[in-house]
C-alpha cells in the first residue's frame, strides 16, 4: 500500500466530533437528574415536613429532571418549560421515549418563555444550571421570581443552583474532566471565556474532546450576569418569598465518585476558590 493511500484512508474516517450528539454529551457531563430529585425532596421536606409530588422545571432543556421525577414515584407529575423547540424535541426522542407509557402521560411540556404563569401550580419549581443568570438586571430577575412564585402552590419551594469563588472570575480558565473513559469516551471542557468586573457580564462555553483528537468547540455558549448569593436572596425577598436557605456541599463526608454529594443548610461557609450550592426559596 502506498504512503499516500494510507493517508487518504485516515482523513476519510469520520471525526467523532462531527458525528457525536451534543445533547447526549451535555447530559452525561453536567446533569445528574437522580441527584436533583433527591435534593428537591430534602428541600421540600425541610420546608413543609412532607413529600412533594409535582415539579415544574423551568429552562428544562431536554427535561431529563422531569423524566427522573415521574420515574421516582407513581403519583408524581412534571411540567417542563423551555423556549427552544430543537432542545425539547431531542428530549422527547431520547428521554421521554425511554419512559413507560404511564410515566410519559405524567410529563407535560410547554414551549414558551418561563416568564409566564400557567395552571396548575406546583410543589417544587426548579431552575437549574444557573439558567436564570440569563436575566441581567434586578428588574428582570425580580419579575421572573414573582412569576415563579405565582407558579407555586401555597406550600411550594423554588430551587436554583449557584456557583462562585475567585477562580470563577479568571478569564481563559478551562476545567477539563474525563466523562467517559476509553476509545468511545470523551472529555468535557468548561471554559470561562470572559468576565467584565464592571457589569459582572460573564461568558462561558462547553466543548467536548474525543479520543481521535477531534473537538466539538463551544457546543454550548452562555452569556450571563454573574449574580452572587446575597443579591439573589435580596431579590427573592423582594419578589415575596418568605424565606431563602442556602444548602452548602457537606465537606465532612467522604463521597465516592458514584455517590451523591450531601447538602447542608447553613449561613456560614469557608472561603473557597470554586464552589457550587443550592438556594431554596420558600413561598
Ligand atoms: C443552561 S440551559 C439549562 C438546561 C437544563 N435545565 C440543565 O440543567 O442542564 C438553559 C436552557 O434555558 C432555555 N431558555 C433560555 N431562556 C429562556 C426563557 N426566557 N424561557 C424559557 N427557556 C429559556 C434554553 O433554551 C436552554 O435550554
Amino acid at each position: 500500500m502506498s504512503k499516500s493511500k494510507t493517508k487518504k484512508i485516515k482523513t476519510d474516517k469520520p471525526r467523532t466530533a462531527m458525528i457525536a450528539d451534543r445533547f447526549d454529551c451535555y447530559q452525561k457531563s453536567v446533569q445528574t437528574p437522580d441527584h436533583e430529585v433527591v435534593f428537591f425532596e430534602q428541600a421540600y421536606r425541610d420546608a413543609y415536613k412532607s413529600t412533594p409530588l409535582s415539579l415544574r422545571e423551568d429552562f428544562c432543556g431536554t427535561f431529563a429532571v422531569c423524566c427522573e421525577w415521574v420515574k421516582s414515584k407513581a403519583k408524581r407529575t412534571a411540567l417542563g418549560v423551555d423556549l427552544c423547540s430543537e432542545t425539547l424535541q431531542w428530549g422527547r426522542d431520547h428521554n421521554l421515549a425511554k419512559l413507560t407509557t404511564v410515566q410519559q402521560q405524567r410529563v407535560r411540556l410547554i414551549e414558551q418563555d418561563v416568564r409566564k404563569r400557567n395552571r396548575p401550580t406546583f410543589d417544587v419549581l426548579a431552575a437549574q444550571n444557573f439558567s436564570f443568570w440569563i436575566f441581567k438586571t434586578r428588574q428582570e430577575v425580580v419579575e421572573y421570581f414573582k412569576i415563579a412564585r405565582g407558579n407555586l402552590k401555597a406550600q411550594g419551594v423554588m430551587v436554583m443552583d449557584m456557583m462562585g469563588g475567585g477562580e470563577c472570575y479568571e478569564e481563559g480558565l478551562v476545567d477539563k474532566r474525563t466523562i467517559v473513559k476509553g476509545k468511545k469516551g470523551f472529555k468535557y471542557h468548561w471554559e470561562q471565556v470572559s468576565f467584565n468586573p464592571i457589569t459582572a457580564d460573564a461568558s462561558f462555553a462547553i466543548s467536548f474532546k474525543f479520543p481521535d483528537g477531534s473537538k466539538m468547540k463551544r457546543a454550548f455558549e452562555y452569556h450571563w450576569r454573574f449574580w452572587t448569593i446575597p443579591e439573589v436572596r435580596e431579590m427573592l425577598a423582594e419578589a415575596g418569598f418568605r424565606e431563602s436557605h442556602i444548602y452548602w456541599e457537606n465537606e465532612n463526608e467522604d463521597v465516592d465518585d458514584d455517590e451523591f454529594s450531601s447538602w447542608e443548610c447553613q449561613e456560614e461557609a469557608p472561603s473557597d476558590a470554586s464552589w457550587i450550592c443550592y438556594i431554596v426559596a420558600v413561598k
